[in-house]
């Protein structure tokens, strides 16, 4: 039996996730919608922590200011009484018909003003519910047809919708980062920054990129047959990690948002054993403190009670696979696999210290290169361990 998660697990949730009613592009609502101040109540006791949404999920898009300031009064009168937090606030640019070419990127300059206004109004309100971060998914910043932009003005649109987020961040003195949050495809035919390798190399263009990091998503690395655990890992190798969406894929198709651990189990095994035990041979590289947040969507055949044991299922998941992991490294076949298979050598410099290059190419190693070709590894037992802890 796994335990009950508590808040000092800092699970979150998107109010978007448990509150999606199943519309999709073939089908109509499954189960009916709540208002957004009735999720927090029965999150809480389920052992979330915390709760994120975007501004349309919790106002009309077209709220006067009375009805927006009245609802977003009701969302946090109820979130504070249920005792959770508001981690994440999010912009909804992709729903109104008025996005349909982008919020940042449109080739309409009316709207990229328009789109970029919204957001920063929503700076605003991710400042004043407490939040830390501001997640930044470019859903419509792409194409269909190669031949509808000029991608190199996309660029520099995005750019620059970027910067000004950022600059306004820091001329507010809001303790918020920007996590961008990048996505291969779906709803555009190609978006802007399909990986996080494409986001990483935006962001070092970025003025203000020093408060501007990353959001990765499970599924969304996997629709590009990418490795998240891979992606997470090059994320904190330069101090990028700023906020997580765990979900699962099965593979290359469309974008499931899966419960976590529904898609790629093993996967999932090594996401949770990099984020609770870090790297193996670097114990002072960095570590991921943030929320474990989950953007996942209720399988449209499930009703309410299906809403909420998914809702539990993900933390359950995620709980299990924290515990399995910690005895997979505490387990001593384990630690002499590891030792095997040469994992703690790689922490090792490559050059000696204060080694020149000159030195370097005329040391001789005595390094027998037929000798070496025949080292086994043990990479599969390695794995094998693990399945054992996971399966066994
Ligand atoms: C998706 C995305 C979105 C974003 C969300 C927050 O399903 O493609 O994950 O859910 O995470 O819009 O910006
Ligand atoms: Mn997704
Ligand atoms: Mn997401």
């Amino acid at each position: 039996m796994v335990r009950q998660p508590t808040k000092d697990d800092r699970f979150s949730f998107g109010l978007w996730t448990v509150g999606w009613t199943g519309v999709d592009p073939f089908g109509a609502a499954s189960r009916p919608a709540l208002d957004p101040w009735e999720y927090s109540d029965k999150l809480a006791e389920l052992g979330a922590w915390g709760i994120t949404f975007h501004d349309n999920d919790v106002f009309p898009f077209d709220a006067d200011d009375a009805t927006r300031s009245r609802i977003i009064r009701q969302l946090k009168d109820a979130v504070d009484k249920a005792g959770l937090v508001i981690e994440m606030v999010t912009t909804n640019t992709f729903t109104h018909p008025v996005f349909k070419d982008g919020g940042l990127t449109s080739n309409d300059r009316g709207v990229r003003r328009f789109g970029l206004r919204k957001v920063l109004r929503n700076v605003d309100l991710a400042a004043e519910m407490g939040a830390s971060t501001f997640v930044m998914w470019g859903g419509r910043e792409g194409t269909e047809y190669d031949s509808s932009k000029d991608l190199h003005a996309a660029m520099s649109r995005y750019k620059e919708g970027l910067d000004t987020v950022a600059a306004y961040i820091k001329s507010q003195g809001y303790d918020l980062r920007i996590g961008l949050e990048p996505k291969p495809n779906e709803p555009r035919g190609d978006i802007f920054l399909p990986t996080l390798g494409h986001a990483l190399a935006l962001i070092a263009e970025l003025e203000h990129g020093d408060i501007v990091g990353l959001n990765p998503e499970t599924g969304h690395e996997q629709m590009a047959n990418l490795n998240y655990t891979h992606a997470l890992a090059q994320a904190l190798h330069c101090g990028k990690l700023f906020h997580i969406d765990l979900n699962g894929q099965s593979g290359l198709k469309y974008d499931q948002d899966l419960v976590f651990g529904h898609g790629n189990l093993l996967s999932a095994f090594f996401t949770v054993d990099l984020i609770e035990n870090g790297f193996p041979a670097s114990p002072d590289a960095p570590r991921y403190d943030g929320p474990r947040h989950f953007d996942y969507k209720p399988s449209r055949t499930e009703h309410m009670e299906g809403v909420w044991a998914s809702a539990r299922a993900n933390m359950a998941t995620y709980l299990m696979l924290a515990e399995k992991a910690k005895a997979f490294r505490a387990d001593e076949r384990v630690q002499e696999a590891l030792r095997y298979s040469g994992v703690y050598e790689l922490a090792e410099p490559t050059l000696a210290e204060g080694e020149s290059i000159a030195d370097f190419l005329a040391a001789d190693d005595g390094f027998d290169p037929e000798q070496a070709g025949q080292r086994d590894f043990g990479f599969v037992q390695l794995h094998q361990l693990a399945l054992e802890h996971l399966i066994g």
